[in-house]
């Protein structure tokens, strides 16, 4: 991602400066709310920009903290519940309890083809598929399948299907929606969800199906493949029906 090349601390930098002349520059023609809701939306949307948890949300709270410290503007109690509400829209409380916001390496997928071949418009969904970076990836695996990818947040599903106008992005919630028209579903979500992923991928996919794991295994259950991606991080691979180990 575009974002993560960034050197720490410039998106931030540029998140803030940015937010500040857009608030200043809004100042004179709108009520000072309605300027922070622009600025503090430009903020949230630049967080996507941060590494990790903490630099999501010094991107995100520098602008609205350093008007509140500064006390540039006389705004409401309740106007800062804006910059709060942002944040939970773009990374909703469910979508923390599965998965924070961590894309995909751009090659991790590579070799993902050579072991789980899948025939030409073959469809495969990217469950909670962030900005895309899980789809450019199976993308650059199978270029010749149907992509989906399905997103909690729905300010992330606009922009990841601008990002990816070649794959459906739909905003749903993937433990509701139906695994079963696909031939694999690729996960980076955590730890304590595999368990249920693997539950739902052995209820819905069909025999021969992949269910595909950025990172986390499924325990209690025999990979039918791993591989190494760059960078060190492990794919699992299971295919259906899932071969669970006794005990
Ligand atoms: C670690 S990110 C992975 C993003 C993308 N799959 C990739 O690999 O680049 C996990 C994503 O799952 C989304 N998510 C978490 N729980 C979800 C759910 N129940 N339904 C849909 N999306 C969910 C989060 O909002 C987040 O964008």
């Amino acid at each position: 991602m575009l974002a993560l090349r960034m050197p720490w601390p410039l998106p931030a930098l540029i998140a803030w400066a940015g937010a500040w002349l857009i608030f200043v520059a809004l100042q004179r023609a709108v009520p000072p709310v309605a300027a922070l809701l622009v600025a503090c939306l430009l903020g949230t949307a630049a967080s996507v920009l941060g590494g990790s948890w903490w630099r999501r949300g010094l991107i995100a709270a520098g602008f609205p903290l350093s008007l509140a410290l500064l006390g540039a503007a006389s705004l409401p109690t309740w106007a800062w519940l804006v910059p709060l509400s942002l944040l939970l829209l773009v990374y909703p409380l469910n979508a923390w309890r599965d998965a924070p916001l961590f894309p995909t390496p751009r090659h991790a997928l590579q070799a993902l083809a050579v072991q789980a071949p899948l025939p030409p418009g073959a469809r495969v969904l990217d469950a909670g598929c962030g900005l895309g970076d899980g789809l450019k990836a199976l993308r650059q695996a199978y270029p010749a399948a149907q992509l989906e990818g399905l997103e909690w947040s729905w300010p992330l599903r606009l922009l990841c299907a601008v990002l990816c106008p070649w794959a459906r992005v739909r905003r749903a919630d993937m433990w509701k929606a139906d695994w079963s028209p696909y031939h694999m579903v690729y996960l980076f979500q955590r730890p304590e969800s595999m368990a249920r992923a693997a539950a739902k991928a052995e209820a819905e996919l069909a025999p021969g199906a992949w269910l595909v794991s950025l990172e986390f295994a499924v325990p209690g259950v025999l990979p039918s493949a791993q591989l190494r991606a760059p960078g060190g991080r492990v794919v699992w691979l299971y295919r259906m029906p899932l071969n669970r180990v006794e005990g």
